[in-house]
């Protein structure tokens, strides 16, 4: 497997993004991406400014994923959006190889932290479906997942549940937000005098 990034000049290639992207979100519950054409606009603005678009591939130029990044926060934040493998290649590496690389890419560019919303549509973890007022940072603490959310893919991959963003895609549907640091934390020394103290 390669991953590299994606270009325009081969349409044939963003073709078969775009039909990853409309098999791999089927069942999710997620009323986007249902055509090609839509997921071929999501693919197109992937090759904007600001952006990173990386797919990959296997032995004979097959796409297996793709993901993308769009930098946020004046670069320091690159929120992942999105991230697909097919189908059949599903459980094999492809995702964590994929994550692995942005991580590299992002550090490259000076940036700090790595972001992501992974909606729950039809109830596939404990938050969905749930009344998440008054308090819906004591619903994301105890979040469980019910049905291989992909929550807890990224939750292995060390992103952490950082916030819930109660009825985003309608009536106790939440986005659950995400997020891992990448970049370097130096040492705190008399050049960086920055360092973080442990929360009490
Ligand atoms: C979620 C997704 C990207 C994962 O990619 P993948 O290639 O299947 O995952 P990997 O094989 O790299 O898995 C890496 C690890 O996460 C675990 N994992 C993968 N999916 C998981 C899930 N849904 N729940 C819990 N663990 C999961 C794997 O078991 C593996 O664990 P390991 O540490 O024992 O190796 C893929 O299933 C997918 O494209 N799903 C449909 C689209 C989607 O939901 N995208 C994310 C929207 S935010």
């Amino acid at each position: 497997m390669q991953i590299v990034d994606v270009t325009p000049d081969d349409p044939a290639r963003l073709d078969a993004i775009a039909d990853v992207l409309v098999d791999g979100f089927a069942g999710s519950g997620a009323d986007v991406w249902q055509t090609r054409e839509d997921a071929l606009e999501t693919v197109v603005e992937s090759l904007g400014e600001d952006r990173i678009s990386r797919v990959a591939l296997d032995d004979a130029g097959r796409v297996l994923g793709w993901m993308g990044a769009v930098a946020t926060y004046g670069g320091w934040v690159w929120e992942l959006h999105p991230l697909v493998v097919r189908r059949d290649c599903q459980g094999r590496g492809v995702g964590r190889a994929l994550v692995a690389d942005l991580e590299r890419q992002v550090r490259e560019r000076g940036g700090m932290t790595i972001c992501l919303g992974t909606d729950d549509e039809n109830g596939r973890t404990s938050l969905g479906g749930a009344e998440l007022y008054p308090d819906p940072l004591a619903a994301a603490r105890d979040l469980r997942d019910l049905d291989g959310h992909p929550f807890a893919f990224y939750r292995r991959l060390g992103f952490a549940v950082v916030g819930v963003l109660p009825d985003a895609n309608g009536l106790g549907k939440p986005d659950i937000l995400m997020a891992k640091r990448v970049g370097a934390v130096p040492a705190a020394d008399a050049s960086t005098p920055v360092s973080l103290t442990a929360v009490e």
